[in-house]
């Protein structure tokens, strides 16, 4: 982890970009379209977010924290994830 975040890069805000070509705005935005699998048959559901990260900020030291949960899709628009105890991200 050391290695790794030893020389930080700083993100540049772009107006545009290949991630910027396909958008679905929210009102069409349907979860049901994408091809989630559902990985293990004791799943309770399909993940879409098996690899995904999330970043949260502490709102009162503002420390930021990255960490990887798995992610299922609820409904057309919601997800839903397990931060377990003792994790970071877990603020209660
Ligand atoms: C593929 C993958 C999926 C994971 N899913 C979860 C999860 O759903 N819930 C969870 O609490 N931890 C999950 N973890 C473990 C956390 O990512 C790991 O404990 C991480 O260190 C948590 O960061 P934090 O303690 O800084 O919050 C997963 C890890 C991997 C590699």
């Amino acid at each position: 982890m050391k290695v790794a975040t030893k020389q930080l890069i700083r993100p540049i805000e772009v107006e545009t970009g290949p991630v910027m070509e396909s958008i679905i705005a929210e009102k069409d935005v349907n979860l049901f379209d994408y091809p989630v699998p559902q990985f293990y048959p004791q799943d309770g559901g399909r993940y879409i977010g098996t690899s995904a990260y999330l970043v949260t900020r502490d709102p009162e030291t503002g420390w930021t924290n990255l960490g990887t949960y798995r992610m299922q899709v609820l409904d057309e628009k919601s997800v839903g994830m397990q931060i377990l105890k003792g994790k970071h991200a877990k603020c209660t």
